[in-house]
C-alpha cells in the first residue's frame, strides 16, 4: 500500500461511474492506496444522477478530488465543474476519450464534442486537471459493448479490417489514481492505447483461444449495425453516436499506438493477451 501524502486527497476522493467499467477499477485502486473514497452513481452508495443536480452538492461538498465519468447521453462537465469549483474541490481528473480535438476522427457524432466540452470547462475552472483520452478499451468484450457478442459467439461490427490499440481499464485506473492522489500529472492530457494494435478477427481469435470455442468476427455495414441497435432498444441518437465511434476503427485512426501510460506511470501498458487471459477460460459466460 502507498501512503497517501497528499494534502488534496486527505479529503475524500469522489468517483463517479462508479459501478462502471473504470470507475470500479479506479475505486479499488484508491483503496488500496489508503484513499478515502465515495463511490458515486445512480446505483452506488453515494447517490449521483448526473440528470438531477439536486444530487450533487451532497457529493461534492468536503471532496478533494473528483474522477469524472460524464454520461455521454446527457453530457453537463461545464455545470459541474462550476459546482465543483464552488463547493472547494481542489482537482479533477477527467475521463475523455482518444480523438476528440482531431476533427474528422468523430465526423457527425454528438458525444466526442461533448468530452471536448468538458475538457475545456476542466482546464478553465482553475483547478488542478488531468485529462484522460483512451482509445477502445479491453474490457468492452468482457462487460460493455461487446460482451453479448462474445456470449452469442459472433462480434457483427462496422469495424471492416480496422485495428485497435486495445487500452487496459486497469492501465486507464492506475494513470486516474496516480493523477487524484500524486503531483506531477497537473495540466498534462494523457493519450492510452495498449501497446499493440489488433483487428476484431485478431481479438477475436485470442479470445477463442481462451474460451476453447470459436468467436468469429463479421464485418457488417454501419446500416446494419445501427438497426441491429435500434432493435436492442436503442434510440436513433445513441446507435448514431456509436456508428460514429466505431468508424475511428474502420478508419484505421486506433491502430495509432500512444504513450499515455509510460508518461504517466514510467511503465509499459498491459498486453491484450494480458486481459484475455485474465479474463476468458473454457466455460466462460455460461452461468
Ligand atoms: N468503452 C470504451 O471503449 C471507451 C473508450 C473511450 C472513452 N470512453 C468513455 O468512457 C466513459 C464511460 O466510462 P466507463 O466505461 O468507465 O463507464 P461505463 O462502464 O459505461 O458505466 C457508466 C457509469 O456511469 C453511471 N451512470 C450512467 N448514467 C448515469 C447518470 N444518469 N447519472 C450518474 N451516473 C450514471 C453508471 O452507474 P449507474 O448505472 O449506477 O448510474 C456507471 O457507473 C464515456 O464517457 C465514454 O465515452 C469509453
Amino acid at each position: 500500500m502507498t501512503e497517501n501524502t497528499n494534502t488534496t486527497t486527505t479529503r475524500p476522493v469522489l468517483v463517479t461511474g462508479a459501478t462502471g467499467m473504470t470507475g470500479r477499477r479506479v475505486l479499488s485502486q484508491l483503496r488500496e492506496r489508503g484513499v478515502e473514497t465515495r463511490a458515486a452513481s445512480r446505483s452506488s452508495a453515494w447517490a449521483f444522477d448526473w440528470s438531477d443536480p439536486t444530487t450533487w452538492d451532497r457529493v461534492l461538498r468536503s471532496a478533494g478530488a473528483v474522477y469524472l465519468v460524464q454520461n455521454d447521453l446527457d453530457p453537463r462537465t461545464p455545470e459541474f465543474v462550476q459546482r465543483a469549483v464552488a463547493l472547494g474541490v481542489d482537482r479533477i481528473v477527467q475521463l475523455s476519450a482518444r480523438g476528440v480535438d482531431g476533427p474528422a476522427y468523430f465526423e457527425g457524432g454528438g458525444e466526442p464534442p461533448a468530452h471536448l466540452l468538458g475538457e475545456r470547462a476542466v482546464k478553465a475552472s482553475g483547478l488542478e486537471w488531468t485529462i484522460l483520452r483512451p482509445g477502445w478499451f479491453s474490457q468492452n468484450f468482457g462487460e460493455g459493448l461487446l460482451v453479448d457478442g462474445v456470449r452469442a459467439g459472433v462480434l457483427r461490427l462496422p469495424t471492416a479490417d480496422g485495428a485497435t490499440t486495445w487500452i487496459d481499464a486497469e492501465d486507464i485506473a492506475a494513470v486516474a489514481a496516480a493523477a487524484l492522489t500524486e503531483p506531477g500529472h497537473q495540466g498534462r492530457t494523457y493519450e492510452l492505447g495498449g501497446p499493440r494494435a489488433l483487428t476484431m478477427a485478431e481479438a477475436a481469435a485470442e479470445i477463442s483461444r481462451a474460451l476453447g470455442r470459436t468467436l468469429r468476427y463479421e464485418p457488417i455495414s454501419e446500416e446494419e449495425y445501427a438497426k441491429g441497435l435500434v432493435a436492442e432498444g436503442w434510440s436513433e441518437a445513441a446507435a448514431g453516436e456509436m456508428v460514429v465511434a466505431l468508424s475511428a476503427i474502420r478508419r484505421d485512426l486506433e491502430a495509432k499506438v500512444s504513450t499515455g501510460v509510460q508518461e504517466a506511470l514510467g511503465r509499459e501498458p498491459r498486453d491484450f493477451s494480458d486481459y484475455v487471459a485474465r479474463t476468458f477460460h473454457a466455460g466462460w459466460g455460461r452461468s
